[in-house]
């Protein structure tokens, strides 16, 4: 599986973003992880649709949209408008059956559905969903906010993820988001993950591009050797 560094908006300079996605393409990312919060689903407030739309007309980076909402449903023809090519909903925003209609809308307009799952959420929740996702997205953080601490507790899940998406949909991705940076990345590479956000450590490290080197390099050393010898 090949291995995508996906910086995340969440800790760029909001009063220069335009440069901000400029330096990213110029870092080598493989595409912008862009967190859009309501308030409601999780304690904080990001951007949205308008910001996605701007963003997508001055990059040709594919954009991947995490939707830390309660209600994603209804946004997704906006989101397809506004550029996106991945949506990523939460497994635990909404009722089973509304996450099953929300994946299948979000194909339907032909953009890739990923389903995420916080620190509570079992693996076994995408089971539902498995042959209608593009990616799984197990978050290392509790979602919210950037800058925090990984949770190397959730290496368990991301394997548990892979051992299931082999025998279900092989080519199915792993996300993994929250506190990776060089030293946490080798441990999710090593569990399973393909594709990895990076806030802080890349918009905020003093040299974005070898930040997002040296991430790929390590995670592309590490990948499924088992994270117990990572
Ligand atoms: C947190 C967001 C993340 C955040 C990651 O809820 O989903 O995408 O931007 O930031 P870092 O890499 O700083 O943990
Ligand atoms: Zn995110």
């Amino acid at each position: 599986m090949k291995i995508r560094i996906a910086p995340s908006l969440l800790a760029a300079d909001f009063t220069r973003l335009a440069e901000e996605v400029h330096r990213a393409e110029r870092a080598g990312a493989d595409m912008l992880h862009c967190d859009v919060m309501d308030g409601v689903y999780v304690p904080n407030i990001s951007f949205g649709f308008p910001v996605i739309r701007q963003i997508s007309k001055i990059t040709p980076l594919p954009l991947d949209v995490h939707m830390m909402t309660s209600c994603p449903r209804k946004y997704i023809d906006v989101l397809r408008d506004a550029g996106a090519l991945i949506v990523t909903v939460h497994s635990d925003a909404m009722p089973p059956d509304e996450v099953k209609e929300t994946i299948r809308a979000i194909r339907d307009t032909g953009m890739v559905a990923a389903l995420a799952l916080r620190p509570a959420c079992p693996a076994e929740e995408i089971l539902p969903y498995v042959h209608d996702i593009g990616m799984v997205l197990v978050m290392t953080v509790e979602p919210g906010f950037g800058g925090q601490k990984f949770m190397a507790d959730m290496m368990p899940k991301v394997q548990a993820v892979r051992a299931i998406l082999d025998r279900e949909s092989p080519l199915c991705e792993i996300q993994v988001d929250g506190g990776i940076g060089d030293a946490t990345v080798k441990d999710a590479a090593a569990a399973g993950a393909n594709v990895f956000v990076v806030g802080t450590a890349s918009f905020r490290a003093p040299d974005m591009g070898e930040a997002v080197s040296s991430i790929r390099s390590a995670a592309e050393a590490a990948y499924r050797t088992g994270w117990q010898n990572a």
